[in-house]
């Protein structure tokens, strides 16, 4: 099988998620690229420093001349900041090499300039993880949007603040003790004032303008206001008024030669607007394009595991690895649909009317939630059936002494997204 020598510059809570992802999902990746990723060199700053990490198998060193070899074919940068991280990708480009990176700072400063020695050099610079981190949000830009004129992009682009304003309007937590939480599940910046401050928003927005309305804008441009001033008291008067309280980040296109807008601030919206229920390290991006018209983007924008999914796909996407086509399949093994969904919702259609009063403790110790409602010659009951199975249905069905003359169930989604569980619509007839 092929190998792709990777040099990984950074080993903090992206690069460990890079080079964890690499190790566990090596069946998965060669399966798919044919192709076979091993990191043979790490960069770090302090060598001495505890990890949870057992690194047997490549080089680990704060000599850069170490890292960036004759083997290597791809540099991923997930060390953060200006400097050194420029100088470094910019040796790598003229070496020949791929570059992929997470460093938004650098992207936004310096994108357009590094693009363009990118394509000097013939090689690609790929960086999917500065901006949203898991969502795919330039290659939608990049790769699905090209036909459309953009003119509007919204959205929440930072997964600490998010996280911070949540923790604070919903469970009424301290300021500090939840940017400390933050910092400890991996989602803020080495310096958190970049993501408190806004700065970290305002990288991002400047990415995506550049991408979407092709204009070069600089950090300097965009109008931006942080969340450190943000009282307590304020959010829980915004939510007793209707509103969550979001770092919005918008960008607006006045016309093919109009000017450009583009701004970050903490912003009130309605709690029927979708982007109020974007909720803790999720972030979101609508864009309105005039044919696609509208499209929101949602997913964890922050944290090892999804930021650590964009930097690999990019790796694996750089020039000359693309997928191996046909896919090899396996025949699958697939579930049922009664073993799908454990917990379902039951509709029966009871002939006459029925009242609480009237239903069985067997009926009621079954069903978690229970509600009623009369139509004319019968009553509905709807309840919720936990650890669901058709025996439990029958059993709840004969207490009725056939006057049950209908059954729907349907299945319930449990409340908090997984990232991985989806719910299919089931029916059963009347
Ligand atoms: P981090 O936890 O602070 O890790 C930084 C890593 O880079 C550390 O391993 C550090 O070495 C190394 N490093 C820093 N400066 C160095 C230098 N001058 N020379 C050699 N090594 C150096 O940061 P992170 O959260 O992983 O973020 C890394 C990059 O990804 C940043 O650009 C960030 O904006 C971006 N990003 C982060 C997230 C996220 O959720 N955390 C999401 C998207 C993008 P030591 O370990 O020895 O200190
Ligand atoms: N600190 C950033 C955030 C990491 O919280 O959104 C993802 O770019």
């Amino acid at each position: 099988m092929e190998k792709v020598n990777v040099a990984l510059l950074g080993l903090g809570t992206v690069g460990s998620g890079v080079w964890k992802m690499l190790k566990e999902n090596q069946d998965v990746i060669a399966r798919k690229t044919g192709k076979w990723y091993q990191v043979h060199a790490i960069l770090v700053k302090d060598p001495g420093k505890k990890r949870d990490l057992e690194i047997t198998d490549a080089r680990i060193t704060t000599d850069f001349s170490q890292v960036l070899t004759e083997e290597t074919d791809v540099l991923v940068e997930v060390m953060g900041g200006v400097e050194p991280a420029y100088s470094y990708i910019k040796q790598a480009m003229k070496k020949g090499c791929h570059v992929v990176t997470a460093n938004k700072e650098l992207i936004a400063k310096h994108g357009m300039e590094l693009e363009q020695l990118a394509k000097q050099c013939q090689v690609q610079l790929r960086y999917e993880a500065s901006v949203g981190g898991g969502i795919p949000v330039i290659s939608t830009l990049r790769h699905f949007l090209k036909a459309n004129r953009i003119d509007r992009i919204q959205g929440i682009l930072n997964g600490t603040t998010n996280y911070i304003l949540t923790q604070m309007q919903e469970k009424g937590h301290s300021f500090a003790e939840v940017l400390k939480k933050a910092q400890e599940k991996g989602y803020a910046e080495s310096d958190p004032s970049s993501d408190v401050e806004g700065l970290d928003a305002v990288y991002k927005l400047t990415i995506l303008m550049r991408l979407a309305f092709q204009a070069r804008v600089s950090v300097s441009d965009i109008f931006y206001q942080g969340i450190t001033d943000i009282l307590s008291g304020e959010l829980q008067l915004a939510g007793k008024l209707g509103y969550s309280v979001k770092l919005l980040a918008q960008a607006e296109k006045f016309g093919e030669n109009g000017p450009v807008s583009g701004s970050v601030l903490p912003t009130l919206v309605p709690k029927e607007h979708p982007l109020a229920s974007v909720r803790d390290v999720y972030n979101a991006m609508t864009v309105e394009g005039d044919y696609v018209q509208d499209l929101t983007l949602v997913g964890q924008g922050a944290g090892q595991k999804p930021t650590a999914s964009a930097v690999v796909e990019d790796l694996l996407n750089t020039n000359g690895f693309a997928e191996q086509n046909p896919l090899p399949v396996k025949e699958p093994w697939m579930l049922s649909g009664d073993d799908l969904f454990p917990t379902r919702f039951l509709l029966l259609k009871v002939r006459g009317q029925v009242t609480e009063s009237m239903l069985s403790p067997s009926f009621c110790k079954e069903a978690s939630s229970l509600a009623l409602l009369p139509a004319e010659e019968h009553t509905f009951i709807g309840l919720i059936l936990r650890g669901w199975t058709q025996e439990k249905t029958d059993a709840l069905v004969s207490t009725w002494d056939g006057k049950v003359d209908g059954i729907r169930i349907r299945p319930v989604l449990s409340g908090e997204a997984t990232g991985s569980k989806r719910s299919l619509p089931l029916a059963r007839t009347m």
